[in-house]
């Protein structure tokens, strides 16, 4: 795919924030095709940080390690909605950063203050970059961009968010869709409970349920917000 090709006039930062399973990613990627914006996966960064920890043979829970491993790292990640690239020190990890090992540290690494910090650095000079960029994640517009020009914040029931889950995994046994709603319990209460960066909606964030709507439904609403507030038409 080219770069971004500005369309609707759109310039400005989107930012998507709200617990897994909501179809976040999907939206924000459909979103910033629809705009002709760059697109940010901060959850990618932590994911990736994440990779950089397990390889150093370190624990997750052990803070000053895991911030002088992910320090020493050098974590790439791409913009451009149409592809992911995510490197740790040079190596393609697109896929492992989505399989069960990370999936399982990944809330513990992002709990620890100084890789927050570390991370949101480089999320607000890649996000200084663009004209125009859609940035998800869970703290994106209460802490990295408070001054953004639209924040989202995206939630659904949880039944739907395990259903939607099981439904990418290919997952139909009662039992595992049971174990993977609980998976997102555990790890939505990890999140908003953490000290630092908690997920929670920003005051001003526009609250989406998608729990009645389809991807297009979703994408379509916040595209017509999106373009509202710089004083487009949808
Ligand atoms: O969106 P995701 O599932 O890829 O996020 C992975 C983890 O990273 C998740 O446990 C929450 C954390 N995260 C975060 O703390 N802050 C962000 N801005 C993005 C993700």
């Amino acid at each position: 795919m080219s770069g971004p090709v500005s369309r609707h006039g759109f310039r400005g930062q989107v930012t998507l924030d709200g617990p897994s399973g909501t179809g976040k990613s999907s939206v924000a990627r459909a979103l910033a095709v629809r705009l002709g914006a760059s697109y940010l996966d901060t959850g990618a960064m932590y994911r990736a940080a994440t990779v950089a920890v397990l390889d150093a043979g370190i624990e997750p829970t052990d803070a000053e390690s895991v911030t002088r491993s992910v320090s020493a790292a050098r974590i790439d990640i791409g913009t451009e909605a149409g592809t992911e690239l995510v490197q740790v020190d040079g190596v393609d990890v697109a896929t492992r950063i989505r399989g069960v090992e990370v999936t399982r540290s990944v809330s513990a690494v992002s709990a620890v203050p100084a890789v927050r910090r570390l991370l949101v650095d480089r999320q607000r000079a890649l996000v200084a970059d663009a004209e125009a960029i859609v940035v998800e994640g869970r703290d994106i517009g209460t802490v990295v961009l408070p001054e953004a020009t639209l924040k989202v914040y995206l939630t659904a029931a949880p039944e739907i968010r395990a259903e939607r889950r099981a439904g990418q995994l290919g997952v139909t046994d009662p039992a595992e869709i049971a174990a993977i709603a609980a998976d997102l319990r555990r790890r939505d209460d990890y999140d908003s409970s953490r000290a630092d960066s908690p997920l929670r909606p920003a005051p001003d964030a526009v609250v989406v349920d998608s729990s009645g709507l389809d991807r297009e439904a979703v994408v379509d609403r916040v595209l017509e917000l999106a373009l509202t507030a710089v004083g487009e038409k949808a």
